[in-house]
């Protein structure tokens, strides 16, 4: 196909505007991809929103997981994807690594009544299902702190998947101990025991490139995702979601400097000046900028033509589970 830029946005706005079809995209997307959404905001937002939104379908651009999530909460609606990417993370964790992460626990004299699951809301749908039949929860990096906090008034030890660093970072602000399967450690001793999954975008953020940008800019603030390591996050001024992040950023005065250590498209759209990318590299999420302008307008066509593809389905049961991990999580 040979449409230009503006070729295929025009073509994305007329059918837009002729079909019962709601664009939304999460901040991580390309920025012609965001341009042409009607919904933008973080995962947790972006399932809520849809929710309350009437068009027969959402296109959402972003990731698997949270094409899932829509799905999960309104599965009276019809959820396209113009690319079934799937988050790193995500994937680093299935339904069998989670059991032998409980079985792990129980080998080592944690029985499973006493173990509360939570699993950050970068996982696909079946573990949300696990999580959810075990009587646990999910979280976003906007809330884990407060999700924690409650789920140990059960005196539970936590089992945290899939994200290693977000479970640690938010063991250390709290005060409590914690350890990564696989790396050492005894569970006994600790309240939250951490899957070792990890995001490799949050991994690009090193304390060489902390320590180059204070030293080049003496008062430099440094904002950070919880998806980094600790080494980096108790480094850092602030440490914040995604949404956190840009209101952080944004309510700055306009002289003071800030490096930022998440995705570069949204880095990238946040005050032009005196904002910087924390890495000498340009850390893009690979999956999702699979997500271009062209599969967009293809997505929109094939709904055009009555046979919409990449449509996602959940099956019955694990919809039912998952959608119980969510809902727990949204009641508090
Ligand atoms: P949010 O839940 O803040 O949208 O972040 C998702 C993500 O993938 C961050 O890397
Ligand atoms: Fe997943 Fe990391 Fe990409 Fe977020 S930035 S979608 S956690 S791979």
């Amino acid at each position: 196909m040979n449409y230009s830029t503006e070729e295929l946005k025009e073509k994305i706005a007329k059918l837009k505007a002729k079909l019962s079809v709601t664009v939304v995209a999460h901040f991580y997307q390309r920025d012609e991809v965001f341009e042409m959404a009607d919904i933008v905001g973080d995962s947790l937002e972006l399932a809520k929103k849809t929710q309350d939104d009437d068009a027969e379908f959402v296109l959402f651009c972003g990731v698997g997981f949270m094409g899932q999530s829509v799905k999960v909460l309104s599965p009276q609606k019809r959820v396209v994807m113009p690319k079934i990417a799937c988050c790193a993370m995500a994937r680093m964790i299935d339904t069998l690594y989670f059991d032998e992460s409980v079985a792990f626990l129980e080998k080592n004299g944690i029985a499973k009544e006493s173990v509360l699951p939570i699993t950050y809301i970068n996982s696909n749908a079946d573990v949300k299902a696990k999580v959810g039949e075990m009587g646990g929860m999910v979280c976003t990096s906007a809330n884990a702190k407060m999700i924690i906090t409650n789920a140990l008034k059960e005196g539970k030890k936590i089992l945290f998947v899939p994200d290693r660093c977000l479970g640690q970072n938010i063991a250390n602000q709290m005060g409590l101990k914690s350890m990564v399967i696989g790396l050492g450690g005894d569970p006994k001793e600790c309240d939250i025991i951490c899957y070792d999954g990890f995001c490799s975008v949050h991994q690009l953020f090193s304390v060489e490139d902390i320590e180059f940008y204070r030293k080049k800019y003496p008062g430099i603030l440094i904002a950070v995702h919880p998806e980094c390591d600790p080494k980096i996050c108790d480094r850092a001024d602030f440490v914040g979601s995604t949404s956190q992040l840009i209101k952080f950023i944004e309510e700055l005065p306009e002289d003071q400097k800030v490096a930022v250590g998440t995705e570069f498209n949204m880095v990238n759209r946040l005050r032009p000046k005196n904002t910087y990318i924390l890495s000498s590299t340009k850390p893009e999420c690979p999956t999702m900028n699979e997500t271009t302008l062209e599969d967009v307008y293809l997505t929109l066509k094939s709904i055009e033509d009555g046979a919409p593809i990449n449509e996602i389905f959940v099956d019955e049961k694990t919809q039912y589970w998952a959608k119980i991990a969510l809902k727990r999580m949204m009641a508090l």
